[in-house]
């Protein structure tokens, strides 16, 4: 049986990658390792937790000797790196944690790989997850490809770009077997309301204002969380060791004309009069460093590893709005910290 390590299995995309392998491959063990902070959540795994190929750890990958000792016990075949610390806003307001999670947690686990795996690299690959804001920004044209140079702009990028230059160093000065993908925006179920999506729609339900920084020209693309699942499937599985895919859904929308859709589709669904979700959008201070635009050229995966997102955005965004407007429970918990009793809950029962 192969023994996989997924750090950030609780978190928003790290749950969609850990329900698909668990599903997908019932010869691995699935080993989430995750510390549950605000963003992690084990709600998010309900409908896996209790197969048998798949197992919970609770723990920091800041903690150096918890990372030696799990990777010691555990003998990991492969790992892919999700946990990380995500949202900008809060990099901007507390960057630290973002030097400790995404910088010095990612070389614990590099450290960790390299000492267990040195007698034996063959069949081993450590996949690093990462985004497309380790680019920079773009102007109003031009795509971000694996060779654009790194420029990161906020305390969050700027963690991210260094975990991805160390990846890079541990593979070019210790031959450690790595691969790494840069995503753009991700959306679907189970995100935390902190994000754009997530947060426009718990809103939009609770008639709350809808807090649109500067004018709303910036732009992203946007990638339905599923797809960028099975590209990471993909590329565990078959990307080349040393190799750095950039994945996109080729779907750029600037943020007010997003919000704009979102509220039509809102009004629709809630049975509000046309036009009523839209009057809650208010303009409110930019976020400081705003990238103007990310734009991704997705071909060297999709020519090379055959992937390709599956759905189109207006497809993926009804899907997605029905699932928030379905689990209430889920969005009531997470936003009033009753997650963290459920865990404990949890975590105790494993315990015995
Ligand atoms: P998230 O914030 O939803 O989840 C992060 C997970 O990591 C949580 O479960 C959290 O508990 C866990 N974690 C945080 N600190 C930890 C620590 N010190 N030790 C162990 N676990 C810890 O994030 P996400 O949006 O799912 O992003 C996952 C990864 O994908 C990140 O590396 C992020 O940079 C990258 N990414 C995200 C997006 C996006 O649009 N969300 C796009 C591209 C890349
Ligand atoms: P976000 O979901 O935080 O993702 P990222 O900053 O990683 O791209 O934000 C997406 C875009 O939406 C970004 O341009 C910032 C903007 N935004 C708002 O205008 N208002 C908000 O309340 C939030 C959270 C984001």
């Amino acid at each position: 049986m192969k023994k996989i390590l997924i750090t950030g299995g609780a978190g928003f995309i790290g749950s969609h990658v850990v329900r698909l392998f668990v599903k997908k491959y019932p010869e691995y063990l699935v080993v989430n390792l995750d510390k549950l902070t605000y963003a992690g959540n084990l709600e998010n795994l309900k409908d896996v937790e209790n197969q048998s190929n798949y197992k919970f750890i609770k723990g920091d990958i800041v903690d150096t000797n918890f990372v030696q000792q799990i990777f010691k016990k555990e003998q990991f075949d492969g790992v892919i790196h999700l946990a990380a610390e995500s949202h900008v806003d809060r990099s901007i307001s507390n960057p630290m944690e973002f030097v400790y999670t995404n910088i010095v947690g990612t070389v614990n686990l590099l450290n960790a790989a390299r000492e267990e795996w040195k007698d034996q690299l063959e069949n081993k690959k450590f996949y690093h997850i990462s985004t497309d804001e380790v680019y920079g920004a773009l102007g109003d044209s031009g795509y971000f490809t694996e060779e654009t140079a790194y420029d990161p702009h906020s305390p969050y990028s700027a963690s991210k770009a260094s975990s991805d230059h160390l990846v890079r160093a541990y593979h070019d000065t210790f031959g450690l077997p790595v691969v790494i993908s840069n995503c753009s925006n991700n959306y679907g179920s189970f995100q935390f309301p902190e994000k754009l999506l997530p947060l426009f729609i718990h809103n939009i339900r609770n008639n709350k204002p809808l807090p649109v920084y500067g004018k709303g020209e910036n732009v992203r693309d946007w990638l339905y969380v599923e797809d960028h699942a099975s590209a990471i499937d993909l590329v565990f599985h078959k990307g080349k060791i040393g190799e750095t895919y950039n994945i996109g859904g080729n779907n750029e929308w600037k943020n007010i004309d997003l919000i704009k859709k979102l509220c039509g589709i809102m009004d629709n669904k809630l049975g509000r009069e046309t036009g009523a979700s839209e009057k809650l959008i208010t303009f409110v201070k930019d976020r400081a460093g705003h990238d103007l635009r990310y734009a991704i050229d997705s071909s060297k995966i999709q020519k090379e590893l055959g992937w390709k997102p599956s759905l189109n955005f207006g497809e993926g965004l009804e899907r997605t709005v029905a699932w928030y407007l379905e689990n209430k429970q889920w969005l009531e918990h997470v936003t009033s910290g009753e997650y963290q009793k459920y865990y404990e809950e949890q975590y105790v029962k494993r315990e015995k």
